[in-house]
């Protein structure tokens, strides 16, 4: 089976990594989107399991366009007798670039052509359902490239992983979390630190990662077993940050991570030793922020160095990259950079060692 796993456009190498990793065999990668071949079990199993994917789409076709016409033709062709006459279906659409149409027009004639398509070759008028559909077929237009396929995750995208309890005002997503840890290669073995843990998501990504708990875990309710070894630890300016991060570790039943109220800026104060922090700082992109984050950014950067072990390392993501390069000029660090697009902004996650 053809089928391609949609990502943050820039992560799509730690995802092809991942669904290699799960059996898949990695076809390429582009615009947020990593094409494999698979079979059914390892869709379900990358369902369960993967942690970088946002979903798993079993591709029908996948074709150059030039317009609402030709998108309509093209899905005509298609064969959807795989939907069962009793059952129903929807179009969820997305676009991308610039056309003279938008994804309410491609939904609206890929849902004609769906129709005409099964009247055609089962004589029956295929029932729409938008809110909750047997089948969701995603209809992709990626500058000219349309891409056309069954959504076999859902409407819930992976990244729902349904652990908040508390709701931070800029929390991030879990599988740019996870990620993270990925591209900082923290070993379960090894000491991590997230010094602006916030609500703690990078921490939760690390306890399940560390514990070998897939996400499909958390959304089947089954009993969690983390290893309780792990040496993790949080730290957050904010006692409600502080509390609302608590909340959420508590309710997961994870009692080994310790979140301390403190100050990136003085980590010494807190931890003695950390061979990776990972983390994702303030970005103060808000007017007259700037000051405050290069002041930030420069003395979390000095007291990490204070407690990185030899081959320790910081691994974070910020949009704010002149920043971010100056301070570490100036303490003496190395890095690496991974440019991805977080929502509609795009940011760098860095890589940094001594
Ligand atoms: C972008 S948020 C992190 C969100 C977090 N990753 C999550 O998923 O909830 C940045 C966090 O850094 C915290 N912060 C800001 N300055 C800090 C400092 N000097 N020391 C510790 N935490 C700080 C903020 O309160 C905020 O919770």
């Amino acid at each position: 089976m053809e089928v391609y796993a949609t990502t943050h456009r820039g992560l799509e190498k730690i995802t092809a990594e991942e669904i290699q990793e799960l059996g898949g065999k990695l076809k390429k990668y582009s615009n947020g989107r990593v094409y494999f071949k698979c079979d059914e079990k390892l869709i379900d199993k990358l369902n369960y399991h993967a942690r970088t994917c946002e979903r798993i789409i079993l591709l029908l076709k996948s074709t150059k366009v030039t317009g609402l016409e030709d998108i309509y033709n093209e899905i005509k062709d298609i064969d959807f007798s795989f939907i069962r006459p009793s059952e129903s279906f929807a179009v969820r659409s997305k676009r991308v670039g610039v056309h003279n149409f938008n994804s309410m027009d491609i939904a609206r004639v890929a849902g004609d052509a769906i129709i005409k398509s099964y009247q055609s070759s089962a004589e029956k008028r295929l029932k729409v359902n938008l809110d909750s559909p047997d089948n969701i077929i995603r209809v992709e237009l990626i500058h000219d490239l349309l891409l056309v396929g069954v959504d076999t995750t859902g409407d819930k995208g992976l990244h729902r992983r349904g652990y908040r309890v508390y709701q931070h005002p800029a929390p991030l997503n879990p599988t740019i979390a996870a990620a993270l840890l990925k591209i900082s290669k923290w070993k379960p073995e090894n000491i991590l630190v997230d010094p602006m843990c916030g609500s703690g998501t990078i921490l939760v990504e690390a306890a399940l990662m560390g514990s070998n708990i897939p996400p499909g875990h958390l959304r089947e309710c089954e009993k969690l077993q983390f290893d309780h070894k792990l040496k993790i630890m949080g730290i957050e300016k904010f006692r409600k940050h502080v509390k609302g991060c608590q909340e959420t570790l508590s309710r997961l039943g994870i009692d080994f991570i310790k979140i301390k109220q403190g100050d990136a800026e003085h980590l010494e104060k807190y931890v003695q030793e950390a061979d990776n922090i990972v983390t994702n700082p303030p970005y103060g992109i808000r007017v007259g922020r700037k000051s405050k984050i290069k002041k930030l950014y420069h003395n979390f950067l000095k007291t990490a160095k204070n407690i990185l072990t030899e081959n320790g390392s910081i691994t974070l993501l910020t949009p704010q990259e002149k920043i971010l390069k100056n301070t570490a000029t100036k303490l003496d660090y190395e890095w690496t950079e991974t440019p991805i697009i977080y929502g509609n902004l795009p940011v760098k996650i860095f890589k940094l060692t001594i």
